[in-house]
């Protein structure tokens, strides 16, 4: 896709939603051989959060889409198509996308999720321009959204110190302004597929007792190889969306990158010769969420005043596939209308049920971080350091 077929696809909404509870660094040195200045100087992550037994992928998604729904300006009726991007959704089937739907009261829209891993919202954005680009759609709600904490071994600490929860989403709409998409790219390297990967649960190797004794249904990675495949292709596909959108990296205002490690972010700085000003960093609090990363980190730029009208954004991700993906876009929504989604919370959306007594998802390896919940919120309410809301800060 170039420049002059796309013009008239704008970002109208976002939205996030991360939980309450937080895990530290320190937390993580009481679990595995780690240490706080191991993991901040090797991924500048200092802390994740980790949603709560009552949360899911698709309660978070669903919380992300109605707060991006909200700062568009619409209502749930108006999205005639809902994508959710995932690799932790609730159930291998129903979507998490079909309980999405449910819970944000839409009646008419088809939803469905995109399995491209940490790429699958800027995946999701270029499957929504299509969509409107071609007049399938007028407005898509695109939600990036992830439970990676019930899928992480929190014995391996090559793996355990990445990872934490979180939603984001963004509403995409046809309108005949200029600006808008300018350019996409994507690209799939299946020489890098099992450098991340989650070997059992699927058809290839489907769940047993062998499975689950060798600990086969959590994630497992290659972290050097993907390290370096990782700065090459951001690098790469960054350029390309560029290039198909007409501009240089010095017409770029901002380049909200996947959040998996400061490092990496650096060496893509490094490697295109950008400056780290202009690139969003919020690894820091949030570590690696996957699909939900572009998303909260726009949402977070958006809060914090980096992005205003006609800004040129880059967004660019990688993940397991190896996928990759870049959209490069003019903002023309005004940030202020963030303030629309300003009520909307937890309790705005519940999750159809299924037929079966639910169980608690929560790993058990985290359960006294509940309890710790528990009593900072009974202090709380007694006067003392209070817990942040399930949301963004
Ligand atoms: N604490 C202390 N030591 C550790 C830890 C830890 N948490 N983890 C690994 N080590 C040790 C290793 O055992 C190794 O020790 P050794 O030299 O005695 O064997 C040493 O530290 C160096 O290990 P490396 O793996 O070479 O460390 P590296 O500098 O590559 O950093 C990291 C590891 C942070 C995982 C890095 O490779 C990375 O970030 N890779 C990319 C990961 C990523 O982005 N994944 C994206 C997933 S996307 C998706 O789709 C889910």
């Amino acid at each position: 896709m170039t420049a002059d077929s796309m013009a008239g696809v704008h970002l109208t909404g976002w939205g996030a939603y991360a939980p309450s509870q937080v895990l530290t660094n320190a937390d993580l040195e009481k679990m595995v051989d780690t240490s706080d200045e191991w993991i901040v100087s090797r991924t500048g992550i200092c802390e994740r959060r980790i949603a709560g037994p009552n949360e899911t992928t698709a309660s978070m998604a669903a919380v992300a889409g109605l707060r991006a729904i909200a700062v568009a300006g619409l209502e749930p009726d108006d999205m005639d198509l809902i994508l959710v991007g995932t690799l932790t959704p609730d159930y291998p089937m129903p979507s998490a996308a079909a309980l999405v739907k449910d819970a944000i009261g839409s009646k008419r829209a088809p939803a469905m999720d995109l399995a491209a891993a940490c790429s699958g919202f800027v995946y999701g954005y270029a499957t929504a321009h299509a969509y409107i680009a071609s007049g399938m759609a007028r407005h898509v709600l695109v939600i990036g959204a992830e439970t990676l904490t019930r899928c992480t071994d929190w014995t391996d600490r090559s793996t355990c110190i990445l990872f934490g929860d979180a939603a984001g989403a963004a509403v995409l709409s046809a309108a005949d302004e200029p600006g808008g998409t300018l350019g996409i790219e994507m690209t799939t390297d299946p020489a890098g597929a099992y450098y991340i990967w989650l070997p059992a649960g699927g058809a290839a190797r489907p769940a047993t007792e062998a499975t689950l004794a060798a600990r086969e249904h959590y994630m497992k990675m290659k972290g050097s190889e993907t390290f370096r495949m990782a700065v090459r292709t951001l690098g790469s596909t960054s350029l390309r969306a560029l290039e198909k959108a007409g501009l240089g990296l010095a017409d770029v205002d901002l380049v909200i990158p996947h959040q998996a490690n400061v490092r990496i972010i650096e060496a893509l700085a490094r490697s295109l010769g950008f400056p780290m000003e202009r690139i969003f960093v919020n690894v820091d609090r949030y570590g690696n969420t996957s699909a939900a990363s572009v998303p909260l980190a726009l949402c977070e730029a958006v809060a914090a005043g980096r992005v205003k009208k006609n800004d040129r954004l880059l967004l660019v991700a990688f993940g397991s596939g190896l996928t990759s993906g870049a959209i490069a876009l003019q903002w023309t929504a005004d940030p202020a209308a963030s303030a629309r989604a300003g009520s909307i919370g937890p309790g705005d959306v519940t999750i159809l049920p299924g037929y079966l007594d639910p169980v608690n998802p929560f790993p058990p390896a985290l359960e006294w971080l509940l309890d710790r919940s528990a009593s900072a919120s009974a202090s709380s309410s007694h006067g003392g350091p209070k817990l942040e809301e399930g949301s963004l800060r």
